[in-house]
């Protein structure tokens, strides 16, 4: 994976004043334009490695789905991104500020949601926040009025007297958000925030995130893919811990959209069968499914069906199956994760 955070840099001149000097002139300075910056992150777990060399980087309003199976790393990386952990190799910037040398100037600008929020059971909603709020070091001046933004944004003005423990996990998902609110942060990292709650509760936390991106950086991991398409702006994939694929949503739906692929099962099988479709004039490439039947990508807006008809006919192949699948991100994200890292 080419190091793109790269990309982030620029230099620009600044005009340095002092009270001292009328000017002291120009001054090149590096100022990094990406809100977050991860720089080949890896992190080993004894021989482990559940992140492996990963970099990406984020700019400010980017909303980033996180995606990859069950121990794929995601935790790790935002546990890293957040502070929270130190990785084995590499650094992470957010707003220029190096994480790992001063993890409390970056948490002062960022918001998490853990995989399993830090909720204490016992204590009541509104007196939970106030105590995240201190911890936080949110001003004393600013608190109430913090509390009661988070309180209402998250839609939890009504349960603010109730005791965490005996709220539904929908609600006490809410209180995990608002917690990660509290000291206004421009960057949320949010672990799954989704995860075993129900379709109705799905659709309102996910209401919830769509309202709070905007102005901020968000990374979410999820595994509902649908769900990226609904918040995200940018998907990076992660398999085994590295990098398997990364892209703007908005590439990403070109590539999907009007691209109809065709499934095709015959009776013989046998190499040639690959290599003659693909020198058909407008196909485009060819891959095998999941089940081991061919997919084959036609040139963009070509109906290659009677091509194919007629090729798999004259050869005698035996036509079993032929029908349109339509290219999903179902489909991306199997395919991201079943090429190991290629
Ligand atoms: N504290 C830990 N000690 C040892 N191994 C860990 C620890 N945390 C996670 N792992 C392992 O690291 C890999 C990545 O885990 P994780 O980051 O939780 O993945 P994900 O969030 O994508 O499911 C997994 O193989 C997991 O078992
Ligand atoms: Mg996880």
């Amino acid at each position: 994976m080419n190091p793109s955070w790269q990309k982030g840099y620029s230099t620009k001149s600044v005009y340095l004043q002092t009270p001292f000097h009328q000017g002291i002139g120009y001054v090149n300075l590096r100022i990094n334009a990406a809100m977050i910056q991860v720089q080949n992150v890896s992190k080993h777990y004894g021989e482990l490695v559940a992140v492996d060399n990963i970099s990406f980087q984020l700019e400010k309003g980017d909303v980033l789905g996180f995606l990859g199976p069950n121990g794929a790393g995601k935790t790790t990386t935002m546990r890293i991104i957040t502070g929270y952990m130190p990785p084995t190799k590499g650094s992470v910037y957010i707003s220029d500020i190096d994480v790992f040398e001063d993890p409390q100037a970056a948490k002062s600008h960022i918001g998490y949601l853990p995989e399993n929020p830090p909720l204490y059971e016992d204590m009541v909603v509104r007196e939970y926040l106030d105590f995240v709020a201190d911890i936080k070091q949110v001003p004393n001046r600013e608190k109430n009025g913090r509390i009661h933004y988070v309180m209402e944004k998250c839609g939890i003005v009504n349960v603010g007297k109730r005791i965490i423990g005996h709220l539904s996990k929908g609600y006490k998902q809410r209180v995990g958000i608002a917690q990660a609110l509290i000291n206004d942060p421009e960057v949320l990292v949010l672990d799954e925030p989704t995860s075993g709650l129900d379709p109705m509760q799905i659709i309102e936390i996910r209401e919830l995130i769509k309202g709070l991106s905007g102005e901020r950086t968000v990374i979410l991991s999820t595994h509902i893919l649908p769900e990226v398409t609904m918040i995200c702006s940018k998907v990076v994939i992660i398999n085994k811990g590295k990098i398997v694929l990364e892209e703007s949503l908005e590439r990403l739906t070109n590539k999907i959209d009007g691209i109809e692929n065709i499934l095709l099962k015959t009776r013989y099988w046998g190499e040639e069968i690959q290599e003659k479709i693909i020198s058909l004039p407008n196909v485009s490439d060819i891959r095998l499914g999941l089940s081991n039947e061919l997919i084959i990508e036609p040139k963009k807006g070509v109906d290659i069906r009677e091509d194919l008809t007629d090729l798999v006919m004259q050869n005698g192949w035996g036509l079993l199956e032929m029908r349109p699948v339509v290219h999903n991100l179902e489909e991306v994200f199997l395919r991201a994760i079943s090429t190991e890292g290629n």
